[in-house]
């Protein structure tokens, strides 16, 4: 968490101290640190230098409108996967053709606000949504640019609910299949193919399930192309990890020189490259602030009761995901000698956010839940009826308010009585 540090004792983002965060704006609170986004970006951007590459931030993992004003300015494209996400980068300021659609459940209607607005591809996943988007382009009048997703059959070594690359996975179109869907793909009138793309899965910490997704996918390449089908663009996907909990995941520039240097050997260096990275460009530029609400000692377990939760932060109940969790004020005088499950409000058992931390903390202090930039606020909920949180981004010793705390008015907007 290269922009997360102590500065006497006190826990800062970057020049902005998080205990007056809080203060100012109430907790739970979620900050993200701007330069610790341009920085991640940066990695990917070094890898790539003299290529003809773009990187389409992935959205899901972090789509508030700033972060993606953010990357829209510094030049990325976006992977999206629904309506709601084409709406938000549209409003956050990107280029369409810039934009790539992914997602094994498009509907016609999305598929035809996106054909309007002039997205750059569609990573088609089954062979009924190309006859789908076939139908709905030529209903248009337009021709829909396509990419098919291939599921290339490599094990990312990740979480199962995270791997999407396996034979068993509801994603892409079976490498087997890829060459005679291309075929059919390239027949219809309505649409146009552009490239080819894969993702293998997400939080990989190893270079391997990436070099053989390549080679697999490079195969498949020649393929096409032999039999007369030009691919333009290769699309890598995203799920590069990060450090959570002492991971090692390759660096992002480390990564691609090896991936290029495969690339180049096989005479692909000069094609126009697209990855769709989400976690890694997000995931260590934010933490959660929360206030610990009481400390609840027991026979079995020690609680320790915060006022974020799983509505915050889903990760650890969803993925058993482990987040580092720290004091906002760092005391070596006061060791911890207690370890604590670190638990949110909400009345489920699964509502936790941290098992068996050693902490030092009263009710009253403040923790920070680090690596929350990624997959928490993208994926919160309203459940038990508590109102999202707010979102800070800083700036060096600037920061700005990016999403005020609902209201109560805002969760029940939409609702009827009787
Ligand atoms: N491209 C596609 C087609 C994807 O499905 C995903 C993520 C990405 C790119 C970006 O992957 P990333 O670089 O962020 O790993 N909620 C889970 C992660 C779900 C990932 C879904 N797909 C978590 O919190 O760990």
């Amino acid at each position: 968490h290269p922009h997360v540090h102590y500065q006497q004792d006190q826990l800062q983002v970057e020049g902005c101290d998080l205990g007056e965060l809080a203060s100012l704006h109430g907790t739970p609170l979620f900050v993200y640190s701007k330069a610790s986004m341009l920085d991640a970006l940066a990695a990917y951007q070094r890898g790539f230098a003299g290529r003809n590459a773009r990187v389409c931030y992935a959205m899901k993992a972090n789509s508030s409108l700033a972060i993606l004003q953010l990357f829209a300015k510094a030049g990325c494209g976006f992977d999206i996967v629904s309506g709601g996400e084409l709406a938000r980068v549209l409003a956050a300021g990107a280029q369409a053709d810039k934009v790539i659609f992914s997602g094994v459940g498009k509907t016609r209607t999305e598929m035809a606000v996106a054909l309007k607005a002039g997205i750059g591809c569609f990573n088609v996943e089954s062979e009924a949504e190309i006859d789908v988007l076939n139908e709905v382009a030529l209903g248009l009048n337009l021709q829909a640019p396509i990419s098919i997703r291939v599921n290339p059959n490599v094990d990312p070594k990740t979480h199962p609910y995270i791997s999407t690359g396996l034979k068993g996975n509801k994603f892409g179109i079976a490498h087997e299949r890829t060459l005679m869907t291309y075929q059919r793909a390239a027949a219809l009138p309505g649409l146009k193919v552009v490239g080819i793309d894969c993702h293998i899965g997400s939080q990989i910490t190893e270079e391997t399930p990436y070099l053989d997704a390549m080679d697999r996918m490079l195969d498949l390449v020649e393929s096409i192309e032999a039999a007369g089908i030009p691919i333009h663009h290769i699309d890598f996907g995203g799920g590069l990890g990060i450090n959570y909990n002492g991971d090692t995941p390759p660096a992002a520039d480390a990564l691609w020189h090896k991936l290029l240097v495969k690339l180049d050997a096989r005479g692909f260096g000069q094609r126009q490259l697209m990855i769709e990275p989400g976690r890694s460009l997000v995931g260590n530029a934010g933490v959660c602030v929360t206030e610990v609400l009481y400390m609840k000692p027991g026979e079995q377990k020690n609680f320790c009761i915060v006022d974020a939760a799983m509505n915050d932060l889903p990760r650890p109940a969803m993925y058993q995901a482990f987040h580092t969790i720290v004091p906002l004020q760092y005391s070596p005088a006061q060791p911890s000698t207690e370890v604590f499950d670190v638990v949110g409000p909400v009345c489920e058992s699964g509502d936790w956010i941290g098992h068996d931390r050693a902490l030092a903390v009263k009710a009253g202090d403040r923790l920070a839940v680090l690596s929350a930039g990624a997959y928490c606020m993208s994926m919160s909920s309203n459940y038990n009826s508590r109102s999202k949180a707010a979102e800070i981004l800083v700036d060096g010793t600037n920061s700005h308010l990016i999403r005020q705390r609902d209201e109560f008015a805002d969760q029940i907007r939409g609702e009827k009585l009787l």
